[in-house]
């Protein structure tokens, strides 16, 4: 039997993972401003941004969060000047090239959500062999969201589902939001519990608009390339401290 002092440290340890939350998301925004306040251009602000995407797996991964997923590219920002696009498309293909070897090392599962498909056969084919050079990892599931948007996520879950109709595999009744859910990205991971957005502005943009739906939000002023380690664990107290209620009342909450 393991002594009274384990017992009490071992309840300490869950009390603490119990805050943790298990999947967090985030809109790294703020990466031009951040360079242009520094008389810089933009894909400076981008680069240095890089520096903040790695230590905030590393901590991530360190305190215990099972899921972390980064929006890298919207399927709106394609209508950036041309220039910018591609430097971004490069910066993508360089990371992954010189990351995904860390990533492995430290058991972390990789894989991208959105459509893949835009990008060039070169990325798609690196894409491919980071994700399957870490599929079995278990520790942590970095999900980098590159062309997509929440709109798009949810139309497609809607083509699956319309597919298998057609092929008599589910019949109209069947359709739920759980038949739908298995179909939306990171349907496997655990549900998103805190939302972060950088940069200073309030709004979604198009992220994991199903995911989120009880997320809590969390806005900073922080510019991406500036959020660090003791930002993102601010962002976890914070959350730690909120009261879920997922449509309960606070009374049936706290006797449960
Ligand atoms: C976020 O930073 C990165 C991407 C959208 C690729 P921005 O490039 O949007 O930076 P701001 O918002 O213009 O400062
Ligand atoms: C959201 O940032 C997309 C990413 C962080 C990748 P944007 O800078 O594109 O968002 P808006 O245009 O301010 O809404
Ligand atoms: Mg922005």
């Amino acid at each position: 039997m393991s002594s009274p002092n384990i017992v009490a440290n071992k309840q300490l340890i869950d009390e603490q993972q119990e805050s943790i939350p298990q999947h967090i998301a985030i809109i790294m925004d703020g990466n031009g401003r951040w360079a242009q306040q520094r008389g810089k251009s933009r894909v400076v602000g981008h680069k240095s941004g890089v520096e903040s995407v790695r230590a905030t797996v590393t901590t991530a991964r360190k305190l215990g969060v099972k899921a972390l997923t980064l929006f890298a590219f919207s399927s709106e920002n394609w209508q950036r000047p041309e220039k910018e696009v591609s430097v971004l498309m490069d910066l993508f293909m360089f990371v992954l090239t010189r990351e995904v070897k860390r990533l492995h090392k430290n058991d972390i599962k990789f894989q991208v959500i959105g459509d893949l498909s835009r990008f060039s056969a070169k990325l798609q084919r690196k894409i491919a062999e980071s994700q399957s050079l870490t599929v079995n990892n278990t520790s942590m599931v970095l999900s980098v969201a590159a062309n997509y948007g929440g709109r798009w996520d949810i139309a497609n879950a809607a083509k699956i589902v319309t597919q298998q109709v057609l092929n008599n595999e589910l019949s109209v009744d069947d359709i739920d939001e759980n038949s739908l859910h298995s179909h939306i990205c990171l349907a496997n991971l655990p549900e998103l519990d805190l939302l972060i957005r950088t940069g200073g502005d309030y709004r979604i943009s198009n992220f994991l608009l199903w995911q989120a739906a009880y997320a809590e939000l969390y806005f900073t002023e922080t510019l991406w390339p500036d959020f660090d380690e003791q930002q993102l664990k601010k962002a976890i107290s914070t959350f730690s401290q909120r009261e879920r209620r997922f449509g309960l009342t606070g009374e049936q909450i706290k006797s449960t």
